[in-house]
């Protein structure tokens, strides 16, 4: 007989969390008690670092110790750099920030020590680090010097400064620490789950964090974002999206990149904020192609009978990938973006599981042969 199964996990509880709750029923999103849509344009990254590994919002002298600390801890090792200048170039960014995440586990003396205070310690490290490291990459493959952070900026516009070396943009850098905000935390995500399951086994958290960016780099996941762009440049002019609409949606069965959830069968709030953010930087920029290519789209997507039945609608990855687009990122280092901030996330979460943790070790129904006779090699046919 069959065992219970729960395909996919579906509705699967395995962890109390403080972290984040999404009630995709309603289309809401809290961040250790905070409504999402409370936090965006109002709340840097910091703070809301500081809210989901310390549980509460900072006051203005945590926040500017945090703030110190993360910048202390923003440089990369100069054998990492290195390494890094040996990848082949055309590599996917998220194949090297994985690779480089868990390359900088072997430079940390406290990569092996899981107590709660060396974990906090690595956790500031790795949050600091990533933006250096998808800083580098995005300099390193085009044939220039990465630069080094300053200490006087924050995570945001330390990330823009590194990537252009001039001074950053303030548009550039509220555009992006909005997006930073919104893709912090999301409950038992697939990435959050994969990290979960490592630090189970008391695997440490270089482990842990580079088999979640393996994780969120799937176009299921993180990659959405990626793949969403992809679809709009293909689509490329608001006058061929119905035909495109048509024939690759309807016609041939085609899934809407950025558009869908297993939790959210309502508007995702974190998309009701981007699509502000990105109707905003295209009048900004007078730049609308894109932007006007993923209206139409969506509106198509919500009158139509397939997806309202089935209550598919734009999830976070769908506006970001316009947003990031407006911002200047290449459509390749979007899902880095993503990792850029939910490495907060799944640090807590990392944090919270090794704070009450247990194995997580599911079971497989097994559907294959059995009671087969063993044959010596030279009798088998
Ligand atoms: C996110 C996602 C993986 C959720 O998957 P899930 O909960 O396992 O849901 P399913 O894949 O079973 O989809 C349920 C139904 O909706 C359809 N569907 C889901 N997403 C769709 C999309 N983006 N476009 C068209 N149809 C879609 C499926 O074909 C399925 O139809 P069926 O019941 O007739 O078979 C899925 O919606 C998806 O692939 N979306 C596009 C990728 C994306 O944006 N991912 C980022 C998520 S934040």
């Amino acid at each position: 007989m069959a065992e219970e199964q729960k395909k996919g996990l579906e509705g699967v509880v395995i962890a109390d969390t403080r972290l984040s709750r999404v009630q995709g029923d309603i289309g809401k999103l809290i961040y250790g008690g905070y409504d999402i849509l409370d936090l965006a344009d109002r709340t840097s990254f910091e703070e809301v670092i500081h809210l989901l590994w310390y549980g509460k919002l900072p006051n203005a002298a945590e926040l500017d110790e945090l703030r110190r600390t993360l910048a202390a801890e923003m440089p990369i090792p100069n054998a990492l750099i290195a390494a890094m200048k040996a990848f082949p170039t055309a590599a996917h960014p998220m194949a090297v920030l994985r690779t480089a995440v868990s390359t900088l586990g072997m430079y940390d003396p406290e990569a092996e020590d899981g107590s709660p205070e060396a974990n906090q310690r690595k956790a500031i490290r790795l949050t600091a680090k990533i933006p250096t490291i998808i800083a580098a990459w995005a300099r390193i493959r085009a044939g220039q010097e990465p630069v080094a952070p300053r200490a006087d900026l924050g995570i945001a516009a330390n990330f823009v400064y590194m990537l252009h070396n001039a001074e950053p943009n303030p548009t550039e850098v509220s555009a992006i620490d909005v997006y930073l905000v919104l893709h912090a935390d999301h409950g038992m995500n697939a990435s959050t789950f994969t990290s979960r399951v490592v630090t189970s086994t008391d695997g440490d958290m270089y482990s842990a964090v580079t088999a979640a960016i393996g994780s969120l780099k799937g176009p299921k996941h993180g990659g959405a974002n990626e793949a969403a762009m992809r679809m709009f440049a293909e689509v490329s002019q608001a006058e061929s999206v119905d035909k495109w609409f048509q024939e690759e949606v309807k016609g041939k069965g085609r899934r809407i990149m950025g558009i869908g959830h297993r939790v959210y069968k309502a508007l995702d709030p974190r998309a009701i904020v981007l699509s502000k953010h990105a109707a905003a930087l295209c009048q900004r920029n007078n730049r609308c192609e894109l932007y006007n290519v993923a209206k139409r789209l969506a509106d198509l997507a919500a009158a139509d009978e397939y997806f309202i039945e089935r209550k598919l609608y734009p999830n976070v990855d769908y506006y970001s990938a316009i947003v990031l687009d407006a911002v200047g990122i290449a459509t390749d280092m979007m899902t880095p973006m993503f990792a850029m901030s939910r490495i907060s996330g799944w640090s807590a979460h990392i944090i919270e599981q090794w704070a009450d943790n247990r194995l997580i070790r599911p079971r497989g129904n097994y559907v294959g042969p059995q009671d087969l006779k063993w044959v010596p090699l030279a009798e088998r046919q």
